[in-house]
């Protein structure tokens, strides 16, 4: 049996607005340091006051939320004991949202303990909103909680199906001032996301359409919304193909790219989206090279988003190239080297990034599943910017 699960998506100009149709009379947000000083904390607040929903502001989530931060958010919830949560970020406040809602309903629970196994029933007491700030992780439309532990330089996933929001809202005001490179870094996750989950193992014909959208409105629309940060019609477009490929793989799964990132982004503490787009091409490159199945899936995104027409082999390779094209467009690395990570530091890594690869689900999801030695491979591969040859 599959579900493909999604919220009620309200999107476009003036979204903000639905707050005021919610029906509710206590909000606890969910956010960073950094969104309330741009003002946009405001932007949802003024809409709050305005028909009279009460509101506190949980501001301490920071890039990769810990544990502790979760633990803190868990407090601060069940002294304020809302009827709606709402996760206003990027990906990291989205996802403290989620897992800070669970303890709402278990606060008897440590954070790394939220169980995908486990019935928490959060609804009977709040419902869960997301609004993104940036056009990325998708996390406004998955159920996925990414939480690191910071003791042991690792990232846990965590989480429940219940953990999809009930709303998102995509206004395109909220992301209007995102910086060119935040504007690079998400997306090439979104890209990500919109290819691993079309390739995926767990993907069917429900969650393709989601994926061949979002990959075709990113390598349209993202470098524009790089260049021209003002150009609203490229930020409605990856602010859709950001949720589309939240949909996609979230309703599939990630791949390759993602279990490589994040080991990598652990270790090195460097941004998702960079990480994962990173390893995308040499993913890619490794899945050609051992699997007909998945080079004509690539194939049909290649010729879907007119990249390329001819064999599946030379559209799929298409694909790579467009891709690495794209990344060097929006002035992100295209290998580990170009990170500025340190050769002596990173080759001490890498017994720890293939251990971490190999315990990701995503690892298991492909078509050609790497074992130690090609994971070895692809990260040295990696690092000097060589594409997969094996
Ligand atoms: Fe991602």
């Amino acid at each position: 049996m599959w579900t493909f699960s999604c919220p009620l998506i309200v999107y476009g100009d003036g979204a903000l607005e639905y707050l005021a149709q919610v029906q509710g009379k206590k909000a606890f947000i969910v956010t960073d340091k950094n969104i309330v000083k741009l003002g946009l904390t405001k932007l949802v607040t003024d809409q709050l006051d305005a028909v009279s929903i009460k509101w506190e502001v949980f501001d301490e989530v920071e890039p990769e939320p810990s544990l502790n931060t979760i633990k803190k958010g868990g407090v601060a919830i069940g002294k304020y004991q809302p009827d709606w949560v709402i996760g206003l970020g990027g990906g990291s406040c989205m996802d403290a949202a989620k897992a800070i809602i669970l303890l709402l309903v278990r606060p008897d629970l440590e954070p790394d303990a939220l169980s995908v196994t486990e019935t928490y029933n959060f609804r009977a007491k709040a419902r869960l909103m997301c609004i993104p700030t940036t056009s990325g992780t998708g996390a406004e439309a998955t159920w996925a909680i990414v939480l690191t532990d910071t003791a042991n330089d690792r990232k846990l996933g965590l989480g429940t199906t219940e953990c999809m929001p009930d709303v998102a809202i995509l206004d395109p005001v909220m992301v209007a001032g995102m910086p060119p490179l935040i504007t690079a870094d998400t997306g090439m996750d979104v890209l990500t996301h919109a290819i691993e989950g079309y390739v995926s193992t767990w993907g069917t014909s429900i969650t393709d359409g989601p994926g061949l959208i979002a990959a075709r409105q990113a390598l349209e629309y993202l470098p524009k919304a790089y260049k021209n940060g003002n150009d609203l019609e490229a930020r409605k477009e990856m602010q859709n193909a950001a949720i589309l490929g939240g949909m996609s793989f979230g309703n599939s799964m990630a791949g390759l790219g993602h279990s490589a990132g994040h080991a990598l982004g652990a270790i090195f503490h460097i941004t998702h989206g960079r990480t994962v787009g990173l390893f995308l091409p040499y993913t890619m490159e490794y899945l050609i090279n051992g699997s007909e199945e998945t080079t004509a899936r690539y194939a049909e995104i290649a010729r879907f988003c007119r990249v390329a027409s001819g064999s599946d082999k030379e559209c799929a390779k298409a694909l790579v190239a467009k891709i690495r094209a794209l990344a060097k467009e929006v002035g992100q690395p295209l290998s580990v080297k170009d990170c500025g990570i340190d050769k002596a530091k990173y080759d001490e890594s890498i017994p720890g990034l293939i251990d971490r690869a190999l315990n990701e689900v995503m690892t298991m999801t492909v078509t050609r599943v790497p074992g130690e030695e090609d994971l070895e491979k692809i990260f040295r591969y990696a690092y000097e910017g060589k594409s997969i040859d094996f």
